[in-house]
């Protein structure tokens, strides 16, 4: 079966071999689970870079991917198949829980001298890290002071470099408050906002692969991994959940996307804390 083509790229046709090739490189990059009610999105998102390398046929194209050399490529895919849809507090309820029930402990833990680190695995464009830190710093200014830093990774270097730039057209603000708006923003202008130097500098951006080596320390207080990992199949999303459970002390909290739920074996090691909230199970190690 082929895919109807848009205007102008008429001539280029997705066959059944080539779209199983693609999915095939997507699942061993990133853990992506093309399944093939994506046919068309592949299709729609790809022609169009088939045409631009001037490459006669989509075949041609897998075979530039398939050669271990062009790593540039299959990075220019990755961003292209990836989903990247975030918004500042999406979510509220995960929000309201870090502020009301994890932040006061975690200012305790740091006026005590203790470390405070949080994980945005995943992160996109930004929008998740900076409400974390928005969050923490309105419900404990404190911590601007403290051990506290917010990890932010992502797999797509595109979607990092808008993050570590946090600047943000106004009408994406919709959802934060006036107060933050004002104290963690300044307008640029007419059309766009950027996040202030003091609320970036909690932040730190790299790159990392949640499928593959994971150059972190740990332990995590607080991880949010959201609307991810259900790119994933079953098998990964349960060694992902595992590698999390790795990563967290006892009672940290771990908030997962809206359609996303620990299942299988790594369930044991977290409790239920909400609604796609859980926090990490006392007594309980991976290895
Ligand atoms: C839909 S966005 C979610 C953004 C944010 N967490 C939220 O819920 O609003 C999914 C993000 O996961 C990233 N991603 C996909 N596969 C990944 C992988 N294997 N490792 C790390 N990030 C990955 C994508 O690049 C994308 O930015």
């Amino acid at each position: 079966m082929t895919n109807a083509a848009p205007a102008g790229i008429d001539d280029i046709v997705l066959s059944e071999r080539d779209f199983l090739r693609i999915a095939a490189i997507i699942k061993a990059d990133a853990g992506i689970a093309l399944t093939r009610e994506k046919k068309a999105l592949v299709f729609s998102r790809l022609a169009k870079r088939v045409r631009i390398l001037r490459l006669p046929s989509f075949s041609a194209y897998c075979d530039l991917l398939e050669a271990s050399a062009d790593q540039d490529e299959r990075r220019t895919l990755l961003s292209a198949l990836t989903t990247n849809v975030t918004y500042f507090f999406r979510e509220p309820h995960h929000f309201e829980d870090l502020r009301e029930k994890v932040l006061p402990e975690l200012a305790r833990k740091a006026a005590a001298g203790g470390r405070v680190r949080i994980w945005s695995a995943g992160c996109s464009t930004g929008q998740e890290p900076y409400c974390l830190a928005l969050t923490a710093l309105s419900a404990a200014p404190e911590l601007a002071r403290a051990d506290f830093k917010i990890l932010a990774t992502d797999i797509d270097p595109e979607v990092l470099a808008i993050a570590e730039r946090g600047v943000y057209e106004k009408t994406l603000l919709s959802k934060v408050s006036e107060h933050d708006q004002s104290a963690y923003f300044h307008e640029i202008d007419d059309l766009h906002a950027e996040i202030k130097p003091d609320v970036r500098k909690l932040i730190s951006f790299r790159r990392l692969n949640l499928i593959s080596h994971w150059p972190v320390k740990g332990p995590f207080d607080v991880i949010m991994c959201r609307n991810v990992v259900i790119y994933f199949d079953q098998d990964t999303q349960e060694m992902i959940w595992r590698r999390f459970a790795q990563v967290m002390d006892a009672d940290s909290r771990l908030y997962v996307g809206h359609s996303e739920r620990i299942s299988g074996p790594a369930r044991a090691a977290f409790k239920p804390a909400g609604i796609t909230i859980y926090t990490k199970a006392s007594g309980l190690t991976f290895n």
